[in-house]
């Protein structure tokens, strides 16, 4: 089982369209995916279009109120699964400082869920307890960063985060998303950082099929498959399989 987190402080950056046609592309390739809606936005749910079945899930999954199978759910499509998410995962840390092991509990979560090939956490953004569960559960932390200064900013606070705590800032790599090909600061940026050895190759450019998945409620796949688009994230899949599975 390989765990990837689709993460990032900082929010909109492409976290949960990543997460979705990540999980979509690890499935057509034949593994056993699961995706983990953590952020109580939902949107991962609502992308594949499933709901939670217990009244406050997501809570009671941290507290022990149901199991992992109970809250597993299929998708339409084959070998994806998901646990969806619901309102009630804004208490996750208020739920979490009151555990024995705080940090710990997201890892002794995850290992129920061996049998899965490919596991991806989409996260809400924030750096709080909740966050250095999924920092210390994770194989790999993936980080969206729009080629911005306030992008760049956060990247910074999350590696200092990382030196600061003594995590292993390996698990990070980074990819450049929402790129406007127009934009000098964009060019400017990713050029500089793509000398850090955090940051993958692939990218994903600002595009309006990426924006049209909330229309369609879908993977960019079933409704653009030929589009550059899709071409982009599965590069991006292509390199997170060398790199990370
Ligand atoms: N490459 C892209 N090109 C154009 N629009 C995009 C792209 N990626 C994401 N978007 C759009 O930007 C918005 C934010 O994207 P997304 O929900 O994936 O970000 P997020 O990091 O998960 O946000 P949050 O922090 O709120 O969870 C959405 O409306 C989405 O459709
Ligand atoms: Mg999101």
């Amino acid at each position: 089982m390989t765990v990837l987190a689709l993460y990032n402080l900082k929010g909109g950056v492409g976290k949960t369209a990543a997460a979705i046609n990540l999980a979509y592309l690890s499935a057509a390739d034949g593994l056993k995916t699961l995706i983990w809606d953590l952020d109580p936005q939902g949107s991962s749910s609502f992308y594949l279009n499933v709901k939670t079945v217990n009244k406050n899930e997501t809570k009671k999954l941290f507290s022990n109120e149901v199991e992992i199978p109970d809250v597993i759910q299929g998708s339409i499509f084959e070998n994806l699964w998901i646990i969806p998410s619901d309102i009630s995962a804004r208490h996750l840390d208020v739920l979490l400082t009151e555990l024995k092991h705080s940090k710990r509990k997201l890892r002794s979560l995850l290992n129920n869920l061996k049998e899965y090939d490919v596991v991806i956490l989409d996260c809400p953004p924030g750096i709080s307890l909740l966050h250095e569960n999924i920092f210390n559960a994770v194989n790999w932390v993936l980080m969206p960063n729009i080629p911005t200064t306030l992008s760049v900013n956060a990247f910074e606070t999350v590696m200092e985060y990382f030196k600061n705590n003594e995590l292993d800032k390996s698990k990070v790599k980074c990819f450049f998303s929402m790129v406007d090909h127009r934009k000098n600061l964009h060019h400017e940026i990713m050029q500089q950082f793509y000398k850090d050895k955090l940051f993958l190759k692939s990218y994903i450019p600002y595009l309006s099929d990426v924006e049209k998945m909330g229309i369609n409620q879908q993977p960019i796949f079933e409704y653009a498959n030929s589009s550059y688009a899709a071409k982009c994230f599965r590069d991006l899949w292509s390199e997170v399989k060398k790199v990370c599975l």
